[in-house]
């Protein structure tokens, strides 16, 4: 495949166009941002960290049965993807209470949340990603009734086959952040990334944080614990 023109630039990553109209090259970069982009900073070889965890989780998930746009990686931070239209749901899922759920409900960070949470985020930069539900959902047309059916049926999937992978390998997955498209027939595909920028990682055994959390909350090691991540993430892969 040949990279051709730059389509979409965003916060953490580059989209560009191929000479096939289905597929489309994602380059991550080493760019960070938090709160909406208030914070901004980067954190060194976190492209490279990002683009081999997520393609390593998508490929497990493939396998389990979740479809996605992944199809292969071209180099160390570039993949090539299925195109899709993007539905502007970020998908939330939570195991633990933490980040913004602890503090708006007053729960301790790292309580085990009993059902698992499922919430939507509307994407919107302008708006700050505001929470909605179902009924908001549906009344912006972001979605069909089936289609939100259906992202709740895979994110719970996502949440339980991850959840193993990761506590395999020494992590809790405490909470992460889903995006979904639709493919030209219409069909759902999990796509943009799952990585430390997008997902909650606790040490399970000595809780240390191990993802964007240390950039957020300005722990330090945060290179260091993107690259423990992948580590563990990568080690027989
Ligand atoms: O900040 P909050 O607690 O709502 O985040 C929940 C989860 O979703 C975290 O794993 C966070 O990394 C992820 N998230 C994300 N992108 C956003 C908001 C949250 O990846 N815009």
């Amino acid at each position: 495949v040949r990279r051709g023109a730059l389509l979409y630039e965003g916060k953490a990553k580059q989209v560009y166009a191929t000479e096939h109209p289905e597929r489309l090259v994602v380059a991550f970069k080493d760019d960070a941002t938090a709160f909406n982009a208030q914070k901004r900073g980067v954190i060194a070889g976190k492209g490279e960290v990002n683009s081999a965890v997520s393609a390593r989780l998508f490929g497990l998930l493939e396998a389990a049965g979740v479809p996605t746009h992944f199809l292969k990686t071209l180099s160390p931070r570039e993949q090539l993807v299925r195109a899709v239209q993007i539905i502007p749901l970020e998908v939330v899922v939570r195991r633990f209470a933490a980040g913004s759920f602890a503090a708006r409900y007053g729960v301790a960070e790292g309580e085990v949340l009993e059902p698992t949470v499922l919430e939507w985020c509307y994407k919107s930069d302008a708006l700050g990603d505001p929470p909605l539900n179902d009924d908001t959902a549906l009344a912006l047309k972001l979605a069909t009734p089936d289609e939100l059916r259906a992202l709740r049926r895979l994110a719970l999937k996502v949440s339980e086959v991850l959840g193993d992978f990761f506590a395999s390998r020494g992590l809790e997955l405490i909470d992460f952040k889903l995006e979904f498209g639709r493919a030209p027939g219409g069909e759902l595909l999990l796509a943009d990334e799952i990585s430390p920028d997008t997902c909650r990682l606790w040490d399970r055994q000595s809780g240390e944080r191990l993802d964007k959390d240390r950039f957020r909350r300005d722990l330090g090691g945060v290179e260091e614990a993107y690259q423990e991540v992948a580590r563990r993430v990568l080690e027989d892969a």
